[in-house]
Order: structure tokens, then sequence, then C-alpha cells
């Protein structure tokens, strides 16, 4: 039994993953998160006290993250400014989170000698065309596109260099699309859903063909925990569950499962440098670690998750006005 540092984790992954650890295994957690907009102390109501305690706090204030660093057994670096959209509009927090954040974080594990996962994502590796018979792969060249993107390269760069250099234990996931339970109503799946409980029409960015791989966010966090606690020192997986599906027909499905007419949508303003697919081959991780994704059926899973926005609108609700103001401001 240890300490876990989750950075970030009163968010839409790191929520999930405190509860995984706390379902699965007997180890404390400190939640270190800034509560920016996307953080929500709601998510983290009702965990026991004796195993999960909260401090609120910047993952760029380096004396504080000494000390929690010190104080625990292995970091896991979720926190992060996570939205595309907000990076094209304002990078500067994108630039400061999630590089001078994991900085400060590799500085105190390096000096603790604490174990430390570092979080990221596929879209360090660029887009795919449709047609590109291709997936991204642990030795694909990173080629972001975005602030938001460039940014996670460049964190991700940042710990290689760590591990190198300093010796620092660490390993890095790359993972695709998430969807699932407390994700912030900005992102693509939770605002096409709230927007029809609130009987507005969903928003479709472009043509809509742009591909995602969708995985749900409980694979996602036991293939986090399996690297963390199998997965070879210094060493990068990717993390996906074989989900390529076109926005356009992610909406037209949530049209369908919440009993509306599939073309019930608007065709709204592209997102500027859009990247077209993301496609993730995760055989090193399923070879090498033995993990698969428990949630094959993407429908179902969904359906789930519309459930769960359904019934926790007192979550979601103090969100939306904000949300949609913003991308009122874009034409989205
Ligand atoms: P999120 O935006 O829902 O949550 C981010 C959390 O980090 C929030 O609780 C926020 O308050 C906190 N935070 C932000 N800046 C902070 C700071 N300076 N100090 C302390 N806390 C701060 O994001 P998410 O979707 O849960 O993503 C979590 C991580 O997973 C990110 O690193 C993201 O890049 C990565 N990722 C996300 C996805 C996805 O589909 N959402 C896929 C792959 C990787
Ligand atoms: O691939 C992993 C990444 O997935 C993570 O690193 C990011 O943190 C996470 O936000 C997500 O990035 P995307 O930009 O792919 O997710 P988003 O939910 O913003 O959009 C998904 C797709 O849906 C994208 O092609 C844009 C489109 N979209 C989005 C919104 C919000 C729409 O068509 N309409 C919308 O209203």
């Amino acid at each position: 039994m240890g300490t876990y540092l989750v950075t970030g984790g009163a968010g839409f992954i790191g929520t999930n993953f405190v509860r995984h650890l706390l379902d699965h295994t007997e180890h404390r957690v400190i939640v270190l998160d800034a509560l920016t907009y996307a953080g929500n102390k709601a998510s983290l109501e009702g965990l026991p006290a004796d195993r999960v305690s909260l401090v609120v706090g910047n993952v760029c204030d380096a004396d504080l993250v000494d000390r929690l660093v010190a104080d625990s057994d292995v970091v896991v670096h979720f926190a992060a400014e996570s939205h595309n959209d907000n990076s094209l509009n304002d990078p500067s927090p994108f630039i400061q989170t999630n590089l001078v954040g994991t900085f400060t974080l590799l500085q105190a594990v390096r000096k603790h000698d604490k174990r430390y996962h570092h979080i990221s994502t596929d879209e360090v590796y660029g887009d795919l065309e449709l047609d590109d018979p291709e997936r991204f792969h642990e030795t694909t060249p990173y080629n972001p596109s975005s602030p938001y993107s460039s940014s996670k390269a460049g964190s991700d760069l940042l710990v290689r260099a760590w591990v190198r250099s300093f010796g620092v234990r660490a390993t890095i996931s790359n993972c695709s699309n998430n969807y699932g339970p407390f994700q912030h109503v900005e992102k693509f799946i939770p605002r096409q859903v709230t927007n029809l409980i609130d009987g507005v029409r969903p928003k479709l960015y472009g043509a809509g063909q742009n591909v995602r791989d969708w995985i749900h966010v409980d694979d996602h966090n036991a293939a986090v925990l399996r690297i963390i606690e199998s997965g070879r020192l210094g060493e990068t997986y990717l993390i996906g569950a074989d989900g390529e599906k076109n926005n356009k027909d992610v909406i037209e499905l949530i049209l369908q499962l919440m009993g509306q007419p599939a073309d019930a949508y608007d065709h709204v303003n592209d997102r500027p440098g859009h990247d077209m697919r993301y496609a993730i081959d995760s055989t090193k991780l399923r070879t090498e670690l033995g993990w698969q994704p428990r949630f094959r059926d993407f429908e179902a899973g969904l359906a789930a998750t519309i459930d769960w926005y359904r019934a926790n609108e007192a979550w979601w609700r103090p969100m939306k006005e904000a949300t949609e103001a913003k991308y009122a401001r874009t034409g989205q």
C-alpha cells in the first residue's frame, strides 16, 4: 500500500482514475488540482476521506509540488489545459500548465526519486489522412498541430529528457479520445448530449468527416494502472481501443439514442487547423502488458454515458451557459 499523488484529479479522466484506484487497490490518494474552469470539487464528493484528500493548488507552484511529491510514492500527472478550441483562443495557460507544470513535477520527482507516470495524448503525432492504412505507434514522429497538442508534445519530450539525463523513473502513455462520466460539457459528446437535454440542436464542425478513435475512460485508466504496475521504465505506451468513428456518425448515433431524427443537427464553423483523423495501434500495450479494453460496444457505452448526463444535471448545469457563450463568440 502506498500514496499516489494524482494531479488534475478533479478533472474528467483524473476523477475516474481516483475511483479506479479506490476500487482496484489499497492505495491512498492525494489529489493536487487548481480547480480551474475544468476542475470540479463535486467530482470528488462522497469519496472516502480516509483514502482521498484534495489539495487545491497549482502544478507550477514548486514549493507545494516539492512537499507533496516528498510525501508520495507514485506521481500520476493528469493536470493540463486540455481543450483544443480554448488553445486556439488563448494559448498562454497551455504553455504555463502543460510545459512549466510538467517541468515543475519532473524537478520534484527527480529530487525525491519518485516513480512518475505522464499522461499524454495521441494528438502529439499530428493527424492521418482518412484513407491512410497506417495508425499511430510508439515510434511515429511527433508532428502536433494546435497550441494544445504542441504543448503536450513538449511536455512528453521533457519527460524523455529527464529519463535519459537524470535517470528519472518514468513512463508515458498517449491515449486517444476518451468518453464517459464527468467529462466537461465543452467536449464533443457531452456538449451534444446536454444540448439535446436542453432542446438545442447538436453542433457539427465543418462536414464532420473527421475521425476520432474513441475509448471509454475506464479502459484508459485500467491501462494507466497496468503501465504503472508493470510497464518498463523509460518506455512510452499507446492506449487505444480500435474505436475509430467520424463525428457525423457519432452525432447521428447520439440523436438516435436520444429519440431524435438523425438529421436534426447544425453545421457550424470548422476548427482552424482541424486534425482529420487519429488512430492508435496499441499492440505494444496489449502484447507486453496483457491489457485489453472491456468496453467494446461503443453504442452501449454511449447510451450509458447519456444516462449519466440525464441523471447528473446538477453536476453539469453550472458550466453549461458559460461554455455555450464561449462557443457563440467563434460561431461554433
Ligand atoms: P480536464 O480538462 O477535464 O481536467 C484537467 C484538470 O486539471 C482539471 O481538474 C483542472 O482543474 C486541472 N488543472 C488544470 N491546470 C492546472 C494547474 N495549473 N494546476 C493544477 N491543476 C490544474 O482534462 P481531461 O480530459 O481529464 O485530461 C486529463 C489529461 O489526459 C490531460 O493531460 C490530457 O492532455 C490527457 N488526455 C485527455 C484525453 C481526452 O480525451 N480527454 C485523451 C488523451 C489524453
Ligand atoms: O485525441 C485525444 C484528445 O481528444 C485529447 O488530447 C484532448 O484533451 C481531448 O479534448 C480530445 O481532443 P479533440 O479535439 O479530439 O476533442 P473534442 O471533444 O474537442 O472534439 C472531438 C471532435 O469533435 C473534433 O473533431 C472536433 C469535433 N467537434 C467538437 C465540438 C466541441 C464538433 O464537431 N462539434 C463540437 O461541438
